[in-house]
């Protein structure tokens, strides 16, 4: 049987005894939060079980896809190394929604394995649940009695299993039972009865019969559900590999297509079906490595096909994580340079599309989005291999001591290796990681990214400001600092007070260390972190040394200028100059201000919602948080940036004054962070209208327009001086709060301007007739749209430019193939009527340039029928290595002649391999130039072999 004979038969069996044969449910379970991916057939009848939903029948079966590569049910580590386990598999299931219950179930399993499938009882074992104390539950001696007493199975053929084995729950929560599972006995001696359960290959569990009747909660407990149901699963591939008296899953027609495909894809070795040894050898890699990629491409595409996509979180990681394995697999073992894993989609498609029509349906999108990352992936792959390399070579030589976190941190932060995957290869060669490393490096990695910057610079300061705040109270306050002229002035002529050491403690003999500490002065231009604006940086001069400033921190009202001594010395009470730099600072203020304007422009666009949920003001942006349920619209988005850049074009003064909370808070109007405490007197900022104006009218209506904001910040004098806006980005940060960024003066003008360049870029690339041309020119677009700093909507616009343009190089690439393909077939013509003669027998032997596999094999299907009777041999030509195909017509083959060994024959010359059947058989050969031999070669011998 084939495997879709298979499949039928089990469907029709179960519809047959009154089974509703339904759809699968998508891999991908968008609507429960416990499920990483649709790890079993009865998930889409969870609350069917849970007594909270109900179908319009009350016995169902199908096919369902399923992944088990995460969560509570994962085989990825198996996968490849063994003949069985999957990432994705097919279970057959049916279903009884409180109907039917345990006997009809175990009669009905026994009738389709043992009478219709054919498979002999004494290759049949069936388990019991053998009941937990823990749980209060009993043997399933009902099961038990009920193998004895409906089917033929022997006593000494049932055995019973714990709660591992024989207790089967969908998740750590939810629908759950005992169960009863049948599995088969591969031996070829039958004496397979203790290897039940026991991992090993030649005897397997083939169907699980589970009896629902229980729902675990989140404690733990467990409930009886309101009725009975059944829920079982067979392993789809498993029942083929059985059936089609195979010994491992990749040996049967599920699997083959896609050995075969990858094979000429990589033009590596034939998949030889050898199993790893202890030190595995360079074939027995080889093996796992097609045995890898043909199950990682399936999971994959199913699950690209059900809406998920490789990301770095979630399913989407677990997603990426399987792709790079298959990657570094191909690379490594099949010897392959670019990408492949997506060619290998097509022949999924058409091997599984009929039964799935989904991966039909979204077949290109499939294949792009595994190219795609295929193809990121694959820019660092080989460094990071290189430096995995040494840092084995040099491990292996200390004594095989493990791998250091710190190599295995930097594979995944720049060279994208997933942890997982770097525990792979090194246990390739032998060694181990060493996590607890890479988690500390991971931890203090995650730890670096909260704070602002990630600098050495950053970690000094905050060292030093925690420092400064474990000082007294009194000892703060003796050093407090006015630093009311940074709203004033970029430099000051003022006096150090103190200096805080990298001890913490608060000093006032001349500072002469070169390690980073903070000086204090008496006052100071220097506007200190705060309320979402940065602190400056700059340098202090005083006549015997110079103190270079990287960041301004405040602790209570002391200001600390955190940096280093340059040169020379520092001492308290001499005259120093306290010097801003004034370009970042011009910067910031631009950026400030520009925030206030966004503030406003949010609020009329978007409505009175629109509350600030936290901001960062540097020199190269404005970056609001805000709540807001929905994604902003592209009319929004320019709605928002056309109110702030009618703010810079009026020309509005900027004013502001302190005054007490409670007169503040009286304007119309007023804008202040919720959550947020303020002090008594605060410092109202207005765009466009005095604060006195203001305050001498609160209640106006004519202030609901303005931009009003408790703000503590340094704002520029004019809103003209932004001079340009744009938002660059505008995202999701949390639920319900969105984050944009936004960037004025000339960083607002390049990003339009660059924006300009590329999407006339983009147009130019219309008329590019070269494909090679467009596609780079499209990447290069692609990388800019995704690292360069852009407005939002030029982006967007680039990003719909690309897509058109995607498209169209789609067609032509198909256009193309056509042509190919016309090619292909008149070259087939030629070689028809250049046939050799052997009798009646036609031997027909060529090159076919430039045609690809699907192309080369319709050719030869088409001379095989033209001619009757034949032995065709074609070449594609145009690469650097060949494919080959050869063919016989069935009288050949009756004959004794075998298309496999003609491949052979040609493999003495143009090296590489194949493998096939009798009468057709495909492969690729190692040395493009030396087909014209091979093809002369193998006129003769052909007719050699038919004429003898
Ligand atoms: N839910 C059971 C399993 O997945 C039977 O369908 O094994």
């Amino acid at each position: 049987m084939t495997s879709k004979e298979i499949r039928d038969t089990f469907l029709r069996f179960f519809e047959e005894r009154g089974h509703a044969v339904v759809p699968p449910s998508p891999v991908v379970p968008l609507d429960d939060p416990t499920l990483l991916f649709t790890n079993a057939g009865m998930n889409q009848f969870k609350d069917v079980f849970l007594g909270t939903g109900t179908r319009d029948y009350r016995r169902a079966a199908d096919s369902q896809k399923v992944i088990r590569a995460g969560g509570k049910h994962n085989d990825l580590d198996d996968v490849g190394h063994d003949t069985y386990h999957h990432t994705l598999f097919e279970m057959l299931g049916s279903w009884s929604f409180g109907d039917y219950f345990k006997r009809d179930a175990i009669r009905w399993a026994w009738e389709l394995l043992h009478e219709v499938y054919g498979i002999p009882a004494e290759r049949l074992h069936v388990t019991y649940f053998a009941g937990d104390a823990g749980d209060g539950l009993e043997a399933d001696t009902e099961a038990r009695d009920l193998w004895i007493e409906t089917t033929g199975v022997d006593p000494s053929r049932i055995h019973p299993f714990g709660k591992k084995d024989n207790f089967w729950e969908m998740a750590d929560t939810g629908p759950c039972g005992p169960c009863s599972e049948i599995h088969v006995d591969l031996t070829p001696d039958l004496s397979g009865g203790p290897l039940v359960n026991a991992d090993d290959p030649r005897v397997f569990e083939v169907w699980n019969l589970v009896f629902i009747q229980y729902n675990r909660d989140g404690e733990g407990k467990l409930s009886p559900l309101p009725a009975s149901h059944v829920d079982t699963g067979m392993g789809f591939e498993r029942l083929v590999t059985v059936l089609q008296n195979k010994t491992s899953n990749y040996d049967t027609d599920v699997f083959a297509p896609l050995l075969a495909r990858l094979q000429e894809l990589t033009g590596a070795p034939a998949y030889a079906a050898t199993m790893p040894s202890d030190e595995p050898t360079d074939g027995e890699m080889r093996d796992i490595s097609y045995r890898v990629v043909a199950d990682h491409i399936r999971c994959l595409a199913f699950a690209i096909a059900d809406g998920a996509q490789p990301d770095n979180e979630g399913r989407g990681y677990v997603l990426r994580r399987i792709l790079r394995r298959a990657v570094r697999y191909g690379r490594q073992y099949l010897g392959v340079e670019g990408p492949f894993l997506h060619g290998l989609v097509p022949t999924l498609v058409d091997q599984m599309g009929d039964q799935f029509p989904e991966l039909r349906d979204h077949g290109d999108r499939i294949a792009e989005v595994i190219h795609e990352e295929e193809e990121s992936f694959g820019r660092t792959l080989d460094t990071g291999l290189k430096l995995f390399n040494a840092a084995a070579d040099e491990a292996i030589a200390q004594g095989r001591r493990p791998i250091d976190g710190e190599t295995a941190f930097k594979l995944h932060d720049t060279y994208g290796f997933p942890i997982d995957l770097t525990s792979i290869i090194a246990g390739e060669r032998g060694l181990e990681v060493d996590l607890v490393g890479y988690d500390a490096r991971m931890e203090e990695a995650r730890e670096r990214a909260r704070g602002t910057g990630g600098d050495g610079a950053v970690d000094h300061a905050r060292a030093l400001v925690a420092a400064a705040g474990q000082l007294d109270g009194a000892v703060i306050d003796a050093a407090a600092t006015d630093d009311g002229p940074k709203f004033e002035t970029f430099d000051l002529t003022t006096s150090m007070t103190a200096w805080l050491d990298g001890d913490g403690a608060l000093r006032r003999d001349p500072l002469t260390s070169d390690s980073p500490c903070g000086v204090v002065l008496a006052a100071t231009p220097f506007y200190a972190e705060q309320g979402g604006q940065v602190g400056d940086r700059g340098v202090l001069r005083s006549p015997t040394g110079r103190f270079r400033v990287d960041g301004t921190h405040r602790v209570r009202d002391m200001v600390l200028h955190v940096g280093t001594l340059e040169s020379g010395g520092l001492e308290v009470g001499q005259d120093l100059e306290a010097e801003v730099d004034a370009d970042r600072r011009r910067s910031i203020m631009s950026n400030h201000t520009a925030t206030h304007l966004l503030n406003l422009g949010l609020r009329e666009v978007l409505g009175d919602h629109v509350q600030q949920r936290g901001s960062l003001v540097d020199d190269a942006k404005t970056r609001f948080d805000f709540a807001h349920r929905s994604a902003l619209t592209q009319g929004e988005i320019e709605a928002i940036e056309t109110a702030v850049e009618k703010a810079i074009g009026d020309g509005l003064e900027v004013h502001d004054l302190e005054v007490p909370l409670e007169r503040a808070k009286s304007i119309r109007g007023l804008r202040a962070v919720f959550g947020e405490k303020y002090p008594d007197q605060v410092r109202v900022v207005s765009v466009g209208a005095a604060v006195e104006h203001l305050l001498g009218e609160p209640d106006s209506h004519r202030w609901g327009d303005l931009s009003i904001e408790l703000c503590g910040g340094t704002h520029v004098g004019n809103t003209g001086d932004l001079g340009a806006f744009a938002l660059t980005t505008e995202e999701a940060v949390a639920k319900g709060i969105r984050r944009v960024v936004g960037v004025t003066g000339a960083a607002a003008q390049s990003a339009r301007s660059r924006a300009v360049e590329l999407l006339e870029r983009a147009s130019a690339l219309t008329s590019v007739e070269d494909e090679g041309t467009l596609r780079s020119g499209l990447a290069e677009l692609q990388a800019a749209v995704a690292g360069e700093v852009l407005p939002t909507l030029g982006r967007q616009r680039l990003l719909d430019r690309i897509g058109t343009l995607q498209a169209e190089a789609k067609t032509r690439q198909r256009a193309a193939a056509q042509q190919q393909g016309a090619k292909a077939q008149t070259r087939a013509r030629a070689l028809l009527d250049t046939a050799l003669d052997a009798g009646d027998t036609k031997v027909i032997v060529g090159e076919v340039p430039n045609a690809d596999a699907d192309q080369l094999r319709e050719a030869l299907d088409w001379l095989r029928q033209k001619a009757g009777s034949a032995a065709v041999v074609l070449f594609a030509t145009g690469g650097k290595k060949p494919v080959l195909f050869a063919g016989l017509t069935s009288d050949l083959v009756d004959g004794g002649l075998d298309a496999r060994q003609i491949l052979r024959e040609a493999g003495k010359i143009v090296g590489g391999g194949g493998g096939g059947r009798p009468d057709l058989a495909q492969g690729g050969g190692k040395d493009a130039a030396k087909v014209p031999e091979a093809v002369e070669h193998l006129g003769g011998w052909l007719r050699e072999q038919i004429l003898s």
